[in-house]
């Protein structure tokens, strides 16, 4: 940025599929792996009780003291989540299962939809000099979801590539429209991503060409494969682009950081 006094904001972006396991946490952990091997600095915001994206970075239960949990209910300074990955360039806010019942504590704020959008926007999240904010979202519409994207610039859906993926599609499409009405009239969709694409199957194109034909321009061109390297990597709490640099995974997750980026940058100038 050339002008130093100006406030650069990252890009934040939701990760987001009511629909479970289709591939979210894993497209969190990966893009944010290869942004930051691109020299980005990154954040990733575990916003699911699973706390996948925590476990999948490496980051013990036993050191997730203060959580995203506390960041939304009890006003945590972000300082004192954030943790650093083993990868540089990388942080994450980690968390637990008491954010399983943050929606309800969520739900007596006035602020209940923008908690999120006031934790990220701490003065000291300047500090950090963060290019991207990543929130890893739970399957669920939820208040936390709401949180997420009232939060970000933009939401990012991967699909998996199986019969009834684009199920539920039109509800997701229902809440963003409804976040743009009440809260966020500039979120933006980064676009869809397929998720363990199988050449081999049928079924596999089938949902691609109805995924293009029906979301167009929307769709990725980066597809990502079923690999079993990517399905391995989070048992060594390693993003696949670490674990296995050249599995087929891992050149899909590099090139849709790269392919995200070029988009934002034709977007924005
Ligand atoms: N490209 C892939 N190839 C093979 N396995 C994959 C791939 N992507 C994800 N998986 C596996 O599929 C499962 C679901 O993926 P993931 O946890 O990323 O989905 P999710 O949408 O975050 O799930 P949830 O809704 O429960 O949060 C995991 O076991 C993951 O390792
Ligand atoms: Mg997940």
């Amino acid at each position: 940025m050339s002008d130093p006094t100006r406030r650069r904001l990252p890009r934040i972006i939701s990760i987001t599929n009511q629909k479970g396991g289709v591939g979210k946490t894993t497209t969190a952990i990966n893009l944010g792996a290869a942004l930051a091997e691109d020299g980005y600095n990154v954040l990733l915001v575990d916003l699911d009780p699973q706390g996948n994206a925590s476990t999948g970075l490496g980051i013990e239960v036993e050191d997730r003291a203060l959580t995203t949990y506390d960041l939304l209910v009890e006003d945590a300074e972000l300082a004192s989540v954030i943790k650093t990955t083993d990868i540089e360039g990388l942080l994450i806010a980690p968390a637990t299962t008491d954010l399983s019942s943050a929606d309800i504590e969520m739900v007596a704020s006035e602020r209940r939809s923008f908690l999120l959008y006031d934790a990220l926007r701490q003065p000291k999240i300047d500090d950090y000099d963060l290019d991207f904010i990543l929130i890893d979202c739970p399957p669920s519409l939820s208040l936390l979801t709401v949180n997420a994207m009232v939060a970000s610039d933009s939401v990012l859906i991967p699909l998996q590539s199986e019969f009834f993926a684009l199920e539920g599609l039109s509800q997701l499409m229902m809440s963003v429209r409804e976040v743009r009405q009440s809260a966020n009239p500039d979120l933006r969709i980064e676009g869809v991503v397929l998720t363990m694409f199988d050449g081999r199957n049928n079924l596999s194109q089938q949902v691609e060409a109805d995924a293009r034909a029906t979301l167009g321009e929307l769709v990725f061109k980066t597809i990502v494969p079923r690999n079993v390297r990517v399905s391995e990597a989070p048992s060594y709490a390693m993003p696949v682009i670490i674990y296995d640099p050249m599995s087929k995974g891992s050149h899909a997750y590099r090139a849709l950081a790269q392919e995200m980026v070029e988009n934002i940058e034709a977007a924005t100038g």
